[in-house]
């Protein structure tokens, strides 16, 4: 009997083991959506499998505004979470600022340098060495459509934006709202991105948004831009001051809106909603960009921990967050295709199979650029400089001419 209750101790203790050393991680966040909750929902469960304790640090706000100034504040009363999303070129800032915990070890044991295309590791990294976990790759580009609303309009899904003006006129007359959208800055930053992209190219888009190119902003396409932004005025409606992305997408789901311009975690909300691609709804690229995409990738980065049992916690995360298992469900949830190389497709759908084929061919040619709108081109600064006048444009009755020359006044303040 004694022997027989040891046993049993025993055999608890183990089974308790790896529980009661794996530590905790306070995870600060900005997926409070349907299809954000779900994803950030089972990063959850996989830390917690492992033994690993959550605690939810969400802070609410399409594009992660409110989150990314919460997360200052509290880094600089020496308080920083455990790990944060952190994204593109703000991960080398944090890393400059000295706050950022290697995770190269484990990085390195799971082969990340050669499960993940360089585009993607190459932004994890800090002086060599990996900070930052990737969950996904999401891509901007897209216009979400209600098929149902565009045959009662006797409409067809637009694929450049001269036929954008024709359709969503069409919409109109119908008694539709064309476009939905949220007049929130970094929503009109997503549309302002889309409309770079269709009427300037990837390579005007590279030098004038990435590499900040004077002659580039100067030129007549920048007016070009302008011009057709300026004419989305009239397609949308009178509520969307300050509406969020979400509830924008709703309007396309419950067939009150035709379109939307958003990056592929709209499609997060669709799968919420039982909508299938294809047939309740349709993704096609943001009219003109076809051959592009605007990529953005969400990323944890980890921060640098004086307890030894928070610091095994990360390993753990930044290990989970590589997996095959997590890569897939995650991105099922989120809308965005997995980071890791080398998945199994079958489980996506055909917006998936598109986005992942789009990644590919345009890496390839020359079309897969960075999102401004999504901190993954340029600093705060100049990002906030293309915000504030991509929103202020838009929200005014301003000429072409005058708004692009806004935006090179700005830009070249912030540079
Ligand atoms: C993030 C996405 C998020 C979206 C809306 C983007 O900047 O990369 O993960 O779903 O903002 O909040």
């Amino acid at each position: 009997m004694k022997f027989k209750l040891s046993a049993l101790a025993a055999a608890t203790a183990l089974s308790l083991a790896p529980m009661s050393h794996a530590g905790e991680v306070e995870v600060l966040h900005w997926w409070t959506s349907g299809g954000e909750a779900a994803s950030v929902q089972f990063l959850k469960q996989q830390l917690e499998s492992k033994g690993v304790t959550w605690t939810d640090f969400a802070v609410a706000g399409g594009g992660g505004e409110s989150a990314m100034t919460v997360l200052k504040s509290r880094a600089i009363s020496g308080n920083p979470p455990t790990a944060a999303q952190i994204k593109g070129p703000s991960i080398q800032e944090w890393g400059d600022l000295g706050f950022l915990a290697s995770i190269n070890d484990v990085a390195t044991q799971a082969n990340w340098d050669n499960v993940l295309p360089t585009v993607v590791s190459d932004v994890m990294k800090h002086n060599g060495e990996y900070v930052a976990a990737p969950v996904n790759v999401h891509r901007v580009n897209w216009l979400w459509a209600n098929p149902e609303v565009f045959r009662k309009a006797g409409a067809t899904i637009p694929t450049t934006w001269d036929d954008f003006m024709v359709q969503a006129g069409k919409l109109k007359a119908a008694g539709y709202i064309p476009l939905a959208h949220g007049g929130q800055a970094w929503q009109d930053a997503t549309v302002f991105e889309a409309v770079v992209l269709g009427v300037g190219g990837a390579e005007y888009y590279q030098k004038a948004f990435v590499e900040g190119d004077m002659d580039m902003l100067n030129s007549d396409t920048t007016v070009k831009v302008f011009d057709v932004f300026g004419q989305l005025r009239q397609f949308i409606d009178a509520n969307s001051p300050g509406r969020d992305w979400n509830v924008a997408t709703s309007m396309v789901i419950n067939g009150e809106a035709g379109m939307q311009i958003m990056g592929d975690w709209a499609k997060g909300e669709f799968k919420v909603a039982g909508k299938n691609a294809g047939t309740d709804f349709v993704c096609v690229a943001a009219p003109g960009t076809s051959g592009s995409f605007t990529f953005n990738v969400d990323s944890f980065a980890f921060f640098s921990q004086s307890d030894a049992d928070k610091s095994e916690a990360q390993g753990v995360m930044a290990d989970a967050i590589l997996s095959t298992e997590f890569q897939e469900v995650f991105n099922l949830n989120k809308g965005s295709i997995p980071a890791r190389l080398g998945m199994d497709r079958s489980a996506f759908d055909s917006c998936a199979h598109d986005s992942m084929d789009a990644f590919v061919a345009s890496s390839q040619t020359g079309g897969l650029v960075p999102s401004f709108a999504h901190g993954m081109a340029v600093s705060e600064a100049v990002a906030g400089a293309i915000y504030d006048t991509a929103t202020n444009y838009f929200n005014s009755t301003d000429s072409a001419e005058t708004g692009a020359q806004q935006l090179v006044a700005a830009i070249s303040a912030a540079q």
